[in-house]
């Protein structure tokens, strides 16, 4: 049976018991609107630890867009529902007013991480994130933490933040979890028509495809193409195609400049915002 808590005290008293009782704690951070990526996210967590945490809340600090926020899906009943066959033992789900009792004015520096791609069409969405990451790893203290590889800055920022304040916690990348077709699995894709549903397919055929050919192309040529094939379909606007280092995070000029590289795009379908990459080499 899952505990579903509410209130910061209530939650760390949860787990400070566990931690005493000498269990490892795995926590699995999400916004709610709970699909298979998240689960399977949590049921690593659970093969890989003795006690999970699942925290639902949608951070406002994050949205630079309120509609954005507004249209975020809130589906508490059926993520809680969904959670239950993953074997999570707590669910962490506070309110906005737990989290943030006056607001949070901390300022983090990620250098040059946060000046491209999300960070630099989302101003303050990474502050947002780093914020509400760091609070939840103080309540939740966890050994691992498991973060999806879809959102691949967010990953790089928060493995940032957490070498920045020698946190003790093992940051753990998860693989992107597709639907069958090859789209990446994201709560925003129930805001999809049928129609931009399955012309969102467009986003990973361009990228498959790129990742077989890419080294017939410079990194800037290959920018070009995918963003080329994505416009094809006059129902997307593409924000960014951007091909970077994988740890820095930078463009490059030559494939010979980087150790591993990953294309990275977003784009909007009507007015949902999506996001995918892969990893070329
Ligand atoms: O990836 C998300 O769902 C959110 O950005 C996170 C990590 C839960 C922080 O609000």
């Amino acid at each position: 049976m899952i505990n579903l808590l509410n209130t910061i005290p209530s939650t760390q008293a949860a787990i400070r018991k566990e931690i005493g009782n000498g269990k490892t704690i795995g926590f699995v951070p999400t916004m709610g609107a709970l699909h298979e990526g998240h689960l399977v996210l949590i049921r690593r967590a659970v093969a890989e630890n003795d006690f999970v945490v699942v925290s639902i809340f949608v951070n406002p600090i994050q949205f630079n867009n309120p509609d954005d926020l507004a249209k975020y899906p809130r589906t508490l009943e059926t993520d809680l529902k969904m959670l239950e066959s993953t074997g999570c033992h707590l669910v962490f789900a506070p309110s906005a007013e737990e989290m943030y009792p006056e607001p949070d004015r901390s300022e983090f520096d990620f250098g040059k991480l946060d000046k491209v791609m999300e960070g630099k069409f989302r101003p303050g969405h990474f502050n947002g994130v780093a914020i509400v990451v760091k609070k939840l790893f103080e309540i939740v203290s966890p050994h691992k933490a498991y973060f999806g590889e879809k959102d691949f800055q967010q990953l790089a920022i928060i493995k940032n933040m957490v070498s920045q304040l020698n946190l003790p916690v093992h940051i753990v990348p998860c693989p992107i979890v597709r639907e069958p077709d090859g789209l990446a699995m994201s709560s925003r894709n129930t805001r999809l028509s049928p129609k931009e549903r399955s012309e969102a397919l467009i986003i990973f055929k361009a990228l498959s495809g790129i990742s077989e050919n890419y080294s017939w192309f410079i990194p800037d040529g290959v920018k070009q193409l995918v963003r080329g094939e994505i416009q094809e379909s006059p129902l997307f606007r593409v924000e960014y195609v951007d091909v970077v280092d994988t740890e820095t995070l930078q463009p490059f000029e030559d494939w010979n400049d980087v150790e591993h590289a990953v294309v990275c795009v977003a784009a909007f379908i009507g007015s949902v915002r999506l996001i995918d990459n892969i990893k070329l080499f």
